[in-house]
This record gives structure tokens, sequence and C-alpha cells, in this order.
């Protein structure tokens, strides 16, 4: 399969160029910029790409490639930081501009070249940098300039390398999806032949292949990534795969059965009903770390059981995506804080001895989705609202008994029906209720009542990284807060939250 590598140097816009090159049908993935050009000759790819950067190459500890991978006889694309790199390897001069530039500018061609074919003369780009080319390199070529640089793209024509200042690879760059098709298809001679149907048909062969007559278990949770690795899966090896649902009974009403309902004619299906267990564990448990973990090693202790109890198992398939393994999310590794753990079926037991099946960890979440329908999965399933792994128990402040929960499910099932049918559910990234830990006054007939509140949560957001509280109109606010409060015994109130993420998050805990 062609590939291409691109080397990271700790571009926040990093990913965005994989999948920029990804969805010219292009395979690609992200390497540490260290990569010796002795494993790259291994990979083989047909072209490099250098990511930008934060750092200066005319500071001491800059990340630096191997020089060799300038021998490799590969076309090389370097971008922003990568373009100063190509600079100052080849015996140009980087330093601080005059003018820094930060947004969008206008780039003036100056040389035809074929990075730039069929794209007009001059083009709007988004730049960000502070350092810049100010003396061109030996054998380079100046191919265009901005409002505040005099080079912001050049190039070395015998050995195919090229750098651009600009950020081809964001939206910003109107015409850059087309410049890195320009390089991929008429400088490196890629062909875009990397789609779907070919990533199931290769990852169906290689998944019979390794797992032979042998059986794989894999955990279903109704959610989009765990369904579409079961899916395919299922598509691969049939009934060897047997899938284990845990109801951990911190799912929205009518969930399990749903799921179950849905997949039990469709898998090899094993239900467990964990939900007494659950709740026993998470009796008088606040901290909403400590529910977390709680939840997180009770379902692996189950799930450890329940292959023991089907026994002579070799594999174990795991809905790991591209984001998780990216072996270098920054060169300098800097360690952020822990908000929250976010404890998923991805993180499954270490301990337990399988061997691991992980076919979606090339996968970009919306290629996860792009690969569901390909698969055949209905909508309802691929684009649903994400659900946290420790479910209910986080929306539940303080204590999770059964009746709190049965307090908040039925509150969460208006919530919903009633952002169904007026159509906002695919508008918002998130809707939910929470079950705050107070009581309130409130009359209902002639009688006082002392009785929960609920919150209501509604988000925009489009990577859950920031989120905007969502404009609900208020006729639909006003309904729901009547029917839950009508319809659900112990709630006399309804609060609606409108606090964006940053400075608070989601979720309430
Ligand atoms: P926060 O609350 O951190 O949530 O703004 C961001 C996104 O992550 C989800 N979330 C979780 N998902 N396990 C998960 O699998 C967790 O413990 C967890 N906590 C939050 C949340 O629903 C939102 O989409």
């Amino acid at each position: 399969m062609e590939k291409i590598i691109i080397l990271d140097f700790g571009s926040q816009y990093t990913q965005l160029i994989a999948r920029k090159i990804r969805e010219l049908k292009v395979y690609c993935e992200i390497k540490p910029f260290s990569l010796s050009a002795e494993e790259i000759k291994k990979i083989a790819p047909k072209a490099l790409i250098l990511s930008g950067g934060p750092a200066s190459v005319n500071q001491t500890d800059r990340p630096y490639p191997d020089k060799k991978i300038f021998e490799l006889g590969i076309p090389i694309l370097g971008i922003c930081y990568g373009m100063q790199v190509i600079a100052d390897a080849f015996g140009g001069k980087v330093s601080y501009a005059k003018t820094r530039e930060y947004g969008r500018s206008k780039l003036l061609i100056n040389k035809k070249d074929a990075i730039f074919s069929n794209l007009p003369e001059s083009m709007t780009v988004w730049m960000s940098h502070g350092d810049s080319v100010a003396v061109l390199p030996k054998g380079f070529i100046n191919l265009a300039k901005s409002e505040g640089i005099p080079c912001a793209a050049f190039v070395n024509k015998t050995k195919k390398i090229y750098g651009v200042q600009f950020h081809p690879e964001v939206a910003h760059t109107p015409k850059g999806k087309a410049m890195l098709a320009n390089f991929l298809f008429k400088i490196a001679n890629c062909l875009p032949t990397w789609t779907m149907t070919s990533f199931i048909q290769e990852k169906t062969e290689e998944i019979r292949d390794r797992v032979g007559d042998e059986r794989v278990i894999c955990a279903l949770s109704g959610g989009v990534d765990s369904t579409v690795l079961c899916t395919l899966l299922h598509r691969a090896i049939g009934n060897q795969l047997i899938a284990i649902f845990v109801n951990n009974g911190l799912l929205r009403k009518g969930e399990p059965e749903a799921i179950v309902q849905r997949f039990k004619n469709l898998f090899n299906l094993r239900y467990i009903n964990a939900e007494r267990r659950f709740l026993s564990k998470l009796r008088g448990v606040i901290d909403p770390e400590r529910k977390r973990r709680i939840i997180g090693n009770e379902f692996i202790r189950i799930f450890e059981n329940e292959a023991k109890k089907i026994g002579g198992i070799k594999f174990l398939a795991q809905g790991t995506l591209y984001p998780d393994v990216i072996e270098s999310k920054s060169p300098w590794g800097g360690p952020s804080a822990t908000i929250k753990t976010h404890h998923n079926v991805g993180g499954l037991p270490k301990r337990m001895r399988f061997q691991l099946i992980e076919p979606l960890k090339e996968l970009f979440k919306d290629e996860v989705r792009v690969l569901g329908k390909e698969l055949g999965l209905p909508d309802d399933i691929l684009k649903r609202q994400p659900f946290p792994g420790p479910g209910l128990a986080v929306r539940i402040i303080g204590d999770v008994t059964k009746e709190r929960l049965r307090i908040l499910k039925e509150a969460d099932a208006i919530l919903l029906d009633e952002i169904r049918k007026a159509n906002w559910e695919r508008k918002l990234w998130q809707a939910f209720a929470v079950l705050l830990p107070v009581k309130t006054v409130g009359v209902m007939g002639d009688q006082r009542t002392y009785e929960a509140v609920i919150a209501i949560r509604a988000v925009y957001s489009s990577d859950a990284m920031t989120a905007d509280w969502a404009d609900l109109p208020h006729s639909l606010l006003g309904r729901i807060a009547n029917r839950i409060i009508n319809e659900v015994r112990g709630v006399n109130r309804v609060v609606y939250d409108i606090s964006s993420k940053p400075p608070s998050t989601i979720e309430w805990e």
C-alpha cells in the first residue's frame, strides 16, 4: 500500500495534515520527527511531510530530523517549521521576521510550478509564524511571496523538496487541499486508491488470516466505535466473534433492551446484567474520580470472568482509534493536568493474556463513521451523541442509588424525547439531564413539596475540547421542564445550565 509519512514537530495542525491527505484517498501516518532515515527507508513511503511546530530552528534544543532523510530520494514537503528545517539543513538562513504573520495573508506566486498547478496567481493562505526564511539555501528557487515575507514557498527541483511557510492543511487556506493534491499526485506520483471499501477488504482478510479458526471476544457498548468494530469483525469471522455486553445499570432508559434487541440476532452476543453489582460497589461513593475508577475496575473484573467462563479464547478485539496511538503528541511531551480520567472500554485488561486485535487503530473518529456507513450501519447508530463510559453515575451528583437512577433516567428520557421531536438532536453535541444533590420547596395542588432538582445540559461542540451552551428555544425548554416536573415523581424544579467549556466542563462530574 502506498504511504505518506508525516514527521511531527509538534504542530497543533499535524493531525489535520493527516486527515486532509486521507481525504485525498492516500494513506498516511504520523511519526515522531526523530524517526531515522533507516526506519523510514524500511517503511518505503512515497513522500515525506515535515509538519509545523512551535520551536525555532535557531534555538539550541530545537527538534531536528535525521539529516539523511534528505538523501532518501523521495519528495519532501516542509510546512511552516518544516520549511525552516529544510532551509536550515541546506545552508539557508532563517530569522525572526520583522513582520510576524498570524492569520490570513495573500500569497503571490512568482514562479510556475507543479505544486501550484491549476491554481490562481494570488490566493488567501493561513499564516502562523514568527521566524521565516531570510536567505534561500543553494539549489532552491523562490516560488511565492506573501504580504509579510519575501519567501513563502520554495523548491529544490532536482531533489523534489518543497517548503511552504503557510498552512495548506487548514480550512482558512481555501486552496490548500488542492496544493496538497498537487504534491501527492503530480510530484509524489501517488494514486488515490485508499478508500473504505479497500480498507474493509484489506482488514477482513488480515483478521481472517490472523484469527484462523480461533475465537475473538469483544466488548459491545452500543456506541459508535464498538458497534463498528463488532460489525467489521463479524463480517470477517462471523460467529467466531463473541460480543460481550455488560449492562452496568448506568445506561439511559430503555438502552440495554434496545442494544440486546438490535444485536442479538446479528452477533454471537452474551448479555450480562450487572446492575446490582455496580450499584452495590457505588453505594455511598460521592467523589467523581472514585466513581470512574470503581466502574472501570468492575467492568474489567466482569469481562475477565466472562472470558474465563467461555474459556479457550485467544484474541481480544479493541476499538482503539488513531488519536490514541499516535506515538508523538508533542516532541517535548509536557505533562498536562488530568481534569477527568476518561475511562473507556478501550482501556481493557492489559494483564489478560489475550492477543490484541485493533483494526480501527489507523482511523480517525469521522473515518470510523464512514466505515460504519460502508458496513451498512444506520445513522441512528453512527450519528448518535457521545455517552460517557461511566454513564449516568457522573450525572448523578452525589450518591448513586436505585431511586436516584430512576429519577434521572425518567427525566433524561423526557428531555431526549422533546429534543428529538423538535429536531434538535443532530444540531447538538450532547443533551442530557443531571440530578442535583439538593432539594427545594415547591407547591403541587395545595401541598408543599420538598423534592429534587434536575439540571438540563445541552451543548454545541465539534470535538468536546471546547463547548458552548445551546440556545434552545424557550418554548422547548418550557415543554421539557413542564413534562419532567409533571411526569417524574420526586422532582419539583428544573434549571438550565448556561455555562460554556472552558471554564466549565460538559459533564458535571
Ligand atoms: P468533559 O466533561 O470533560 O467531557 O467536558 C468531554 C466529553 O467526554 C465525555 N466524557 C467521558 N467519556 N468516560 C468517557 O468515555 C468518561 O469518564 C467521561 N467523562 C466525560 C463527555 O460526555 C463529553 O462528550
